[in-house]
């Protein structure tokens, strides 16, 4: 085989309804479901080439070639592929994110969104969307929802795959990103959901609950309610850290600097600014508002943060490749 290439672009997303814990089946599955935006203007842009001659898979992020548990997860994800085109060949893979990785946004639901179709197109197999989604979410099951854009759900069956639920033209909303640290989290998402599942005393309480906040996400999403939206998305984050605080040892992703922003954004509701924050693993705020809101939140927020940016539902996964 000679060398085959494409080159694909994707946006990270962000859970509105978390997804934290698997349900302990094959394939990465969840244990909630999750709702979430693909966000705007932020991309991951991955090549890859398939060449026989390389006798192994090699992964540049960001310049730098990668080793360890990044390689190990884009191997897995090309060897279900390489199956399926039933090719031994090796893989030269090269992402980069044009978003800051300290600005605390999922550059993994990126990159393997990215990586998915990328290696797809290289290897000339014909998958939808949905059958791509599944194989992002095996990967990191948050990666299955950037294969799609504007709002997106991913449940829990064992082959779930993520599906569109709005475009991203349904709702002019804004997610404002006030990343509150350049330092890498202190736990991976894997791990931190893992010690949750097996030490937390709520995660039976958090998994039962969980259900009831994504359908009520998804309601608020499709009847454009940022009230409703707001206040069950907040819950979404609140219980997901309650439950992983509770676990031993305790995960704790936030700063001080994050219970701030968590003030600050209450008091802007006090002025009358309809402004709802969520929080992933990590210690950055996110906070969601109306497109005629989004500037005058971004500076209440500035002064707390190290960077903010303002975002809006974005594309989803899509190959960059001149057509031949
Ligand atoms: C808090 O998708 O990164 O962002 O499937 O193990 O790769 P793996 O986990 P990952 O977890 C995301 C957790 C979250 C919530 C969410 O995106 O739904």
């Amino acid at each position: 085989m000679s060398a085959r290439s494409s080159t694909s672009v994707a946006s990270p997303n962000i859970a509105l309804a978390k997804y934290w814990g698997k349900r302990g089946v094959p394939g990465n599955v969840p244990a909630t479901p999750s709702v979430s935006i693909t966000l705007s203007g932020l991309t991951t842009r991955t090549s890859v080439t398939f060449d026989d001659d390389l006798e192994h898979d090699v992964f540049v992020l960001g310049g730098n070639e990668t080793k360890g548990t990044p390689l190990e997860r884009v191997t897995k994800l090309l060897d279900e592929l390489r199956a399926h085109a039933e090719t031994r060949a090796r893989a030269r893979v090269v992402s980069d994110n044009d978003f800051p990785t300290a600005s605390g946004l999922a550059s993994s639901a990126s990159g393997f969104a990215a990586l998915a179709r990328a290696a797809t197109k290289a290897l000339g197999l014909s998958l939808d969307d949905v059958a791509l989604s599944r194989v992002a979410r095996r990967a990191s099951a948050s990666a299955a929802r950037s294969i799609f854009g504007g709002f997106v759900g991913l449940g829990t069956e064992d082959d779930a795959a993520a599906m569109p639920l709005a475009s991203s033209s349904h709702w002019e909303l804004r997610v404002v990103v006030a990343a509150v640290t350049t330092s890498a989290k202190p736990i991976s998402s894997t791990t931190a959901m893992e010690r949750t599942r097996t030490s937390s005393p709520y995660y039976e309480a958090w998994v039962a609950d969980a259900p009831e906040l994504a359908r009520e996400v998804r309601e608020a999403v499709l009847a454009r309610d940022l009230e409703r939206l707001g206040v069950a998305a907040e819950a979404s984050a609140l219980r997901m850290h309650a439950c992983a605080l509770a676990a031993g040892p305790g995960i704790v992703y936030w700063t001080g600097r994050t219970l701030e922003l968590i003030e600050t954004v209450r008091s802007l509701r006090k002025e009358g600014i309809a402004a709802y924050f969520t929080i992933d693993a990590g210690p950055h705020v996110k906070v969601l508002c109306d497109a005629r809101d989004a500037e005058t939140v971004e500076l209440k927020l500035r002064p707390l943060a190290v960077r903010t940016i303002i975002t809006r539902p974005g594309e989803g996964a899509r190959t960059m490749d001149e057509p031949s």
